[in-house]
């Protein structure tokens, strides 16, 4: 079977065929830029890198197939985990002062997932049903489409228009109508470290028109003892979710990891005010993937980075967006998490 394809494919399978739209009758429209066979070329040339470089690492979005992001929401369910509470409970506070900030007819949400918190703003944004559209961009398609159809069936008069993209590649395809609102909640900003995160803010800056306003949710700075419990939850949630970066690379790229052989590790850096998280080697081992023709190495305590969570501070939050192009307008926190409304500069 190819990579990517049928019932076990990355990031969930789709039917292939020219039309790439659901019905605009329906007031849901799918936009896909990233479809199975991109996805395939696109993870065999980041473990082609990834797991050839010193240290080695691979790009946190192969952890979202369809199973990664069902663990995903799994992890925001567990005591340790207080980022998604946290902002859920700000987001309950503010979302009425947002949308009277911002008065937005069009809601772009990045990093979308299952746009949970995301009905916060959608209700604030249409109390007096004065929201047109909801575009939700996510580089996972199946949770894209499983939420853009379950927002589209509870607020009727929203149009949805979701877009399946990547971060690196797409942010430019995002439709620029009206007078939009982009929320990226979760602290999925936090994910690209410093210089990536400057790129990305500029890219995005660049897209924006004078009245379009940037909604960032972040994780704040805190003590290191709730920091590292939240990647490290006691159910081992987030360590199955790590984990499943393997099974993703063994199904698609015909590798032999063996999940056993490797330790969940999430650990406070200071001096990069992130969390980083990875896997661990427990031996020496080596490991091949068939479909690149790779072979590599993993020392005894090797460490694989997968992803990086960078915790915030108000000041240089602010100097980082006005770096992009982006003055910082208001902001909102409750100790542990901030809301950020930022407006082009
Ligand atoms: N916004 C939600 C989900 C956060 S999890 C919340 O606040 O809880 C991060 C989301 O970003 C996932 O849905 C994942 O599929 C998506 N994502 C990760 N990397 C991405 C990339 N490179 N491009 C687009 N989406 C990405
Ligand atoms: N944006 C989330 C965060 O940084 C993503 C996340 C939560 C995550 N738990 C994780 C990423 C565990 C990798 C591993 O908090």
């Amino acid at each position: 079977m190819p990579v990517g394809q049928g019932p076990r494919g990355l990031l969930g399978a789709r039917p292939r065929g020219p039309s790439r739209r659901g019905a605009a009758l329906s007031g849901l429209t799918v936009d896909v830029h990233l479809g199975p066979d991109d996805l395939a070329e696109a993870l065999r040339a980041d473990a082609r890198l990834g797991l050839t470089s010193t240290p080695k690492f691979m790009p946190p979005k192969w952890l979202y197939d369809h199973r990664g992001s069902e663990l995903f929401t799994e992890i925001t369910r567990q005591p340790e985990y207080y980022p998604t509470e946290s902002e859920r409970r700000l987001l309950r506070q503010t979302a009425d002062e947002i949308a009277a900030a911002a008065k937005s007819d069009t809601l772009v949400e990045l990093g979308s997932g299952t746009s949970e918190k995301t009905r916060l703003l959608l209700d604030s944004l249409n109390k007096n049903g004065e929201l047109a559209k909801f575009i939700p961009f996510d580089v996972s398609e199946a949770t894209l489409r499983a939420a853009g159809a379950a927002i589209r069936a509870e607020y009727p008069n929203v149009a949805v228009h979701a877009v399946v993209g990547d971060f690196d590649h797409h942010l430019e395809e995002i439709p620029r109508s009206g007078r939009r609102l982009v929320a990226f909640l979760g602290s999925t900003i936090g994910n690209l470290g410093p210089s990536d995160r400057q790129a990305f803010l500029r890219r995005l800056a660049r897209t924006f028109a004078p009245d379009d306003r940037l909604l960032l949710g972040v994780d704040l700075v805190k003590d290191v003892g709730r920091l590292e419990a939240a990647y490290n939850d006691a159910a081992g949630v987030t360590a199955r979710f790590t984990h499943n970066l393997l099974t993703v690379m063994n199904r698609e790229l015909e590798a032999d990891f063996d999940l056993d052989g490797f330790v969940h590790e999430a650990r406070w850096q200071p001096e990069h005010s992130w969390i980083r998280i990875g896997l661990r080697s427990r031996r020496r081992q080596k490991v091949s993937l068939g479909e690149i023709d790779l072979s590599v190495e993993f020392a005894d305590g090797e460490l694989m980075r997968t992803e990086v969570s960078s915790k915030f501070r108000r000041e240089s939050l602010s100097d980082e967006l006005e770096a992009s192009g982006l003055q910082t307008v208001s902001w909102w926190d409750n100790g542990d998490v901030a809301l950020t409304l930022a407006a082009p500069s």
